[in-house]
């Protein structure tokens, strides 16, 4: 079997497709190491977007538009303390700094042996929308997330790998998720 195609912010674009979730293009039988992602995805997704609740983004590969990878993208708005503050050199009197929050970010099982990195260039991609769509209209510092550690605790290391870090307000004893933070801008 060869080996796994490392996907970059350099190469993605010459084998996927970043697409929004539309109505009239099947999600087909997406699976992931969490269930729950793949029937959000499947039952949920499409319902919330009408809505106004979520943003759904599918990774399509360029050759049969399979997806290898989607996120769910909703704004937010991060509290942080005085000393995380001076740490993004943010000398506010408020706590409160508005954000673009991955709410929801699965990679296809199907991939994993054909490519390596899906995850990593969603939060790139993640960080596009922000820069392009987002910030020339209205300003989001941070990309957040709350990382589902009930499912697997190696999704800690994943994000903290992509630069997020935990965030003070948030955190404590037995948590499902772990509220982290990235700075689009440092
Ligand atoms: C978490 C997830 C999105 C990561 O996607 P991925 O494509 O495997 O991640 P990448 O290949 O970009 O990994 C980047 C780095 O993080 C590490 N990493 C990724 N997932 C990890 C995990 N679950 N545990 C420990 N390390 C992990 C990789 O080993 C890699 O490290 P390296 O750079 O030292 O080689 C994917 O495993 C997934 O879909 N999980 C199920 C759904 C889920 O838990 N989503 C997160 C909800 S908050």
């Amino acid at each position: 079997m060869s080996a796994p195609i490392v996907i970059t912010e350099k190469n993605g674009d010459r084998y996927f497709r970043l697409k929004r979730l539309t109505a009239d293009a099947p999600v087909g039988a997406f699976r992931c190491a969490v269930p729950e992602y793949a029937a959000y995805l499947r039952e949920e997704a499409l319902r919330t977007q009408t809505d106004h609740v979520a943003v759904t983004w599918l990774l399509r590969e360029e050759t049969d538009g399979e997806i290898g990878a989607y996120m769910s993208l909703i704004a937010d708005a991060v509290k942080l303390s005085n000393a995380e503050k001076e740490l993004h050199k943010l000398h506010y009197p408020f706590k409160t700094i508005p954000a673009l929050k991955i709410a929801k970010l699965a990679v296809a099982e199907t991939f994993r042996q054909k490519y390596r990195g899906l995850g990593t260039y969603m939060i790139f991609q993640a960080g596009i929308v922000a820069y392009d769509n987002i910030n020339p209209c209205c300003a989001a510092r941070f990309l957040t997330v709350d990382a589902d550690i009930e499912h697997d605790a190696g999704v800690l290391a994943f994000y903290q790998k992509n630069g997020f870090v935990p965030n003070i307000e948030f955190s404590g004893k037995r948590r499902k998720t772990i509220s982290m933070r990235l700075d689009l801008y440092r």
